[in-house]
């Protein structure tokens, strides 16, 4: 269900959206551990849905085959931004949803109205729960600012150059030893943009949300400049 004005309560929300290699996760942990909050990568949990897909042999390009499994594997996100991972029937997966086949297969996956469905109700009730709790969080992905938590007090669009967005990519790929030709990640990387473009607004800013473009800044400057967004300056 979509959250009532009633759910602001005292939690602070900070929806960070973005395209592919935009530097949201990492921007998005360090906005959490300095104010203190808890973190969601929503894009890990369609990873590791896909991941889940993938080694059960679900056809991913086969909608109805793919939101018949969508509700079969159990997910569990951690929040702690120091500790994030996701746990999908109790096995802890970190490099696993980043490989070269769930990157290839999961904007199809999460196109499928089904898995939205479920994975947009098990974001809202971490929220909730933060929120309960207290002091609150950062969600990452593509649809938190519009979709999620159209309520957020904090909404970014976090975007970059596409040359720069794949450079980034470029750069995690040989640090994971999948080093490859800057143009293929660049291709990929458009492919994703366009793929995600017809779920979501990768390349769009959500109503009510600062565009914070990190072409040319750091990521020091960025969580800065998100830190002080939140705190109202
Ligand atoms: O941010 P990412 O690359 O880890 O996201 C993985 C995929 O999941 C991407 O293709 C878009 C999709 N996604 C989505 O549709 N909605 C979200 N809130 C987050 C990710």
């Amino acid at each position: 269900m979509s959250p009532s004005q009633d759910e602001r309560g005292g939690g602070i929300v900070i929806a960070i959206d973005g395209p592919s290699g935009s530097g949201k996760s990492s921007t998005s942990r360090g906005v959490a551990r300095r104010l203190g909050l808890r973190y969601l990568d929503t894009g890990a949990q369609y990873r590791a849905l896909t991941w889940w897909m993938l080694e059960h042999g679900v056809e991913t390009t086969d909608a109805d085959a793919v939101a018949a499994a969508s509700l079969l594997p159990q997910l569990a996100s951690a929040t702690d931004p120091d500790g994030y991972g996701i746990t999908v029937d109790g096995r802890v997966l970190v490099d696993e949803i980043r490989s070269a086949e769930v990157d290839a297969a999961v904007s199809k996956v999460a196109g499928v109205h089904a898995v939205r469905t479920r994975l947009i109700e098990a974001q809202r009730e971490c929220v909730r729960s933060a929120v309960a709790e207290g002091p609150g969080i950062v969600v990452e992905g593509r649809d938190i600012a519009e979709v999620v938590w159209p309520i957020a007090p904090t909404k970014v669009y976090l975007t970059a150059d596409q040359a720069v967005r794949a450079a980034r990519r470029e750069a995690e790929h040989a640090g994971a030893g999948r080093g490859r030709e800057a143009a293929v990640t660049l291709a990929e990387l458009a492919r994703r943009d366009a793929e995600d473009a017809k779920t979501t607004r990768p390349l769009d800013a959500a109503p009510g949300a600062v565009v914070v473009d990190g072409t040319h800044l750091t990521l020091d400057e960025v969580v800065e400049e998100i830190v002080g967004l939140a705190k109202g300056r």
